[in-house]
């Protein structure tokens, strides 16, 4: 008999999942859905470990319904889908997956920069509409990146590595946090400035904040009114931070030019989401760390944050590091 049990609500891609069953029974949705909430409260039961997805809702009902949960290992850096205190008021450890995945997500901004400003997915629809007849002087033309200003919101990882995309395209990077990165600013030349001056002076924003109960709408009508017409956003964090229905208003009336979104307040998006009947977006199904490398990086380090919190380790990207005061766990 193995001495542990795992739920693992989604097959991750990789065989990351092996290693994991040569120390731990594995009780895995084979399915290619979600798991529904009763499929999880149920499975949980009796388990030492979950492996959960960004859609999975883990509350303290639960973390209860285990009756011996010792970890939680989220398959994504972000970790909002998890309540945090009430693991930590039940001595559970929470994992993410950070630092795999942040090159590719930065690809992935820069992609929706690019495309949103060229008009890339408006272009091809058009193509296969049938409708290219000749070469025109002003058919879609759209809006230039080279030497721009680029306001990058978040300076974390992420934040930073789409920054440094920008060098190569000369452009002028500000930056706003609730912590400056004197590091970032040396080895990038990126300038820190307050919300209000990077929401007026750049050409295109960048969302990289992560979400919690302080950035709820951290972009709405007064902020997205602070952005030139001209601007463009661009969102790879979650949905939520942005003010989705101000959003839909500010480029339905042509108060900014464009955005690019990967995440959206409710996902998956509902086919009546008014943002589907407008031109001057690019909407991609939540798909930033989504590179064949990345995604079994990610697998690969969600079994192995598990495997060393169920051998009484220090997990390699525990969140919950305030645990570490009161578990006896080796490093
Ligand atoms: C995906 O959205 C992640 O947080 O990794």
């Amino acid at each position: 008999m193995k001495r542990f049990r795992v739920l693992v609500t989604r097959q991750p891609l990789g065989n990351s999942l092996d290693r994991l069953e040569k120390i731990a029974e594995v009780r895995l949705n084979r399915e290619d859905r979600p798991m529904t909430m009763e499929e999880i409260l149920e499975g949980v039961k009796d388990c030492d470990g979950l492996i959960s997805l960004p859609y999975d809702r883990v509350d303290g009902e639960l973390m209860d319904a285990s009756g011996r949960l010792k970890v939680i290992s989220n398959h994504a850096v972000g970790y909002d889908n998890i309540d945090v205190e009430a693991a930590t008021k039940r001595g559970i450890m929470v994992t993410n997956t950070p630092d795999v995945l942040t090159e590719t997500t930065a690809d992935l901004a820069w992609a929706l920069i690019l495309a949103t400003a060229r008009r890339l997915t408006e272009a091809e629809r058009y193509l296969r509409d049938g409708r290219w007849e000749s070469w025109s002087p002003s058919l879609l033309v759209g809006t230039d990146v080279h030497g721009r200003v680029l306001g990058i919101l978040g300076m974390g990882r992420i934040g930073a590595a789409v920054a440094r995309r920008a060098q190569g395209f000369r452009m002028k990077v500000l930056y706003s946090d609730v912590f400056r990165n004197e590091k970032a600013e040396k080895e990038l030349g990126i300038e820190y400035a307050d919300l209000k001056r990077v929401l007026k002076e750049s050409d295109f924003v960048s969302v990289h904040v992560p979400l919690m109960p302080s950035t709820h709408h951290f972009i709405g009508e007064r902020e997205l009114n602070q952005m030139k017409r001209s601007a463009i956003i661009v969102n790879t964090s979650r949905g939520p931070v942005v003010d989705e229905m101000a959003l839909y208003r500010a480029l339905n009336e042509r108060r900014i030019a464009g955005a690019g979104l990967d995440v959206f307040e409710s996902e998956p998006i509902d086919q009546e989401n008014p943002l589907l009947r407008l031109d001057n977006v690019v909407l991609v199904p939540h798909i930033g760390s989504a590179s064949r490398d990345t995604r079994i990086a990610m697998g690969d380090l969600a079994v192995e944050n598990m495997m060393a919190a169920l051998r009484g380790r220090i997990p390699p990207s525990l969140v919950n590091r305030e645990l570490l005061k009161t578990k006896p766990l080796s490093g």
